[in-house]
């Protein structure tokens, strides 16, 4: 027996008025049917299913081979796409069925639907409303039973009044389901084929139905509209923060964060307002991320201090790094400890040895920067001839002038000095200083030039 789960993302969106299909729509940059898929892997799912239609192509490109597909030509109902799903189980399977516009549902949620789930009893997730409006309700008899599900529009007055609603997941058996499906028709209100009428057939054959809860009332939020899109992203990031706060973060404010990826952070590490994660990020303990920060891919060491409005993008900082404000580590930085890179500095590619200092408006490129080296306010790294790239490398000690050029390809040796405002073209030996420099002219008693009346 084993587990598999039906997504239903055929569905067109309209409202969402789009020309991509609304399940790619991303919360926290990833694909709403992506975080369904996950919670099915999260759940060791066998395989996933997706019924695919509208933009099906788009779906598939973006989900590759990590679920099977298949495709509801027309979208005949929600019991329809179902359907075209049972080729692909097997008769003894579990089947959970989910929703690819429904992206936040937590697996521990899933799990309890999944474990009740008998060849007589079928699963489904219910939640009670204040306002019920739009959704199945579930009709029960007097003794509590579930007897059925009635559509809004198929519904009477006194059914109207039912705060009870039809999440749409569900679990049960893939036999049951296939024996139920061949039974359903369309005679209603929409003339669609309802998933929701199997289950008044499953208890007039005798099975039962057991209801979930959800623990939260977002778990079961779909989205229709790019209003409530960004509603479950507020919701998803709130969430990620609480669970950061847990685990001994400082958030200056936790309605100011935004996760699009795996951000992990060690204890006692402080984030400032305004900053974004992306991709996968690591923060070690005791750091300091000041606000507006962007940070993707990368990994920062403990005890390092990230100033406001700094951008790092796959790199790596040491521990007791000073980086900002307004400093740039583009692919390929690397900062040993106790490094620190100033304001306007950019890296690319780049280590900058322990303790070295890069401190105003620089850019170190395709270089190698040893231990304790001063680089100078203005210093760059011409690594560009205008068709190849080229290594710099600075050795230990070595202190660059500010407003320097250097050359590549080019090497300053050890405990060398180059002065202020040179072009460095070749190598600088070890504790040598080289410097170019135009001669300075001075002029007596310069005529300043005056500025000119204004004509009125
Ligand atoms: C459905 C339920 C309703 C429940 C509500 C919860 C039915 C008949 N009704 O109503 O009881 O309260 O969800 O949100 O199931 N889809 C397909 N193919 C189709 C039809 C739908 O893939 O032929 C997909 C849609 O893309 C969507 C989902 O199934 O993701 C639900 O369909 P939708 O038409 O929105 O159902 P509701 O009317 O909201
Ligand atoms: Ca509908």
């Amino acid at each position: 027996m084993s587990l598999k789960v039906v997504i239903l993302a055929a569905g067109k969106g309209s409202r969402m008025k789009s020309a991509m299909p609304k399940v790619l729509h991303r919360i926290a940059d990833k694909p709403m049917v992506e975080h369904v898929v996950d919670a099915a892997a999260a759940l060791g799912a066998q395989s996933t299913v997706l019924v695919v239609g509208h933009g099906a192509d788009l779906v598939r490109s973006a989900m590759q081979d990590r679920v099977e597909y298949v495709v509801q030509k027309e979208q005949l109902g929600t019991g329809h796409a179902v359907e075209q799903a049972l080729p692909k189980l097997d008769a003894t399977d579990t089947v959970l069925v989910a929703y690819g516009d429904v992206p936040l549902t937590r697996p521990e949620t899933l799990q309890k639907l999944i474990s009740d789930v008998t060849d007589s009893n079928l699963a489904l997730l219910t939640v009670l409303l204040d306002d019920p409006n739009g959704y199945g309700r579930i009709v029960r008899d007097e003794t509590g039973n579930v007897v059925g599900i009635v559509e809004q529009k198929d519904a009477s007055d006194e059914q109207l009044n039912i705060r009870e609603i039809n999440t749409g997941i569900l679990a049960a058996r893939a036999s049951v389901l296939s024996e139920l499906l061949g039974r359903i028709d369309n005679n209603n209100a929409q003339q669609e084929y309802y998933l929701p009428d199997i289950f008044k057939l499953a208890v007039q054959q005798g099975m039962t139905v057991s209801t979930h809860h959800p623990e939260f009332e977002w778990e079961t939020v779909g989205v229709n509209s790019r209003a409530q899109l960004a509603e479950l992203e507020r919701v998803h990031q709130r969430n990620q923060a609480e669970d950061l706060m847990a685990a001994g973060i400082t958030l200056r404010d936790p309605d100011r964060i935004d996760i699009r990826g795996e951000l992990v952070v060690g204890t006692d590490s402080v984030i400032d307002i305004n900053c974004v994660f992306e991709g996968k990020v690591t923060l070690g303990e005791n750091v300091t991320v000041g606000p507006n920060c962007h940070i993707s891919n990368s990994t920062v060491a403990s005890g390092t201090v990230i100033k406001p409005n700094t951008v790092i993008e796959d790199s790596v900082v040491g521990e007791n790094c000073t980086l900002g404000p307004f400093a740039r580590l583009r692919p390929g930085a690397a900062l040993r400890k106790s490094a620190h890179i100033g304001n306007f500095v950019e890296i690319k590619k780049a280590t900058i040895g322990r303790g070295s200092k890069v401190n105003h408006l620089s850019y170190v490129g395709d270089s190698t920067v040893g231990e304790n080296v001063n680089i100078g306010a203005g210093t760059i790294t011409c690594n560009y001839d205008g068709a190849n790239k080229h290594q710099t490398v600075i050795e230990d000690g070595v202190f660059i002038g500010s407003c320097s050029q250097l050359i590549a390809p080019v090497k300053v040796e050890k405990n060398a000095v180059v002065g202020a405002g040179s072009t460095i073209t070749r190598t600088v030996a070890e504790n040598q200083l080289a410097f170019t420099r135009a001669p300075l002219k001075t002029v007596d008693n310069w005529p300043r030039p005056v500025k000119k009346p204004k004509s009125e």
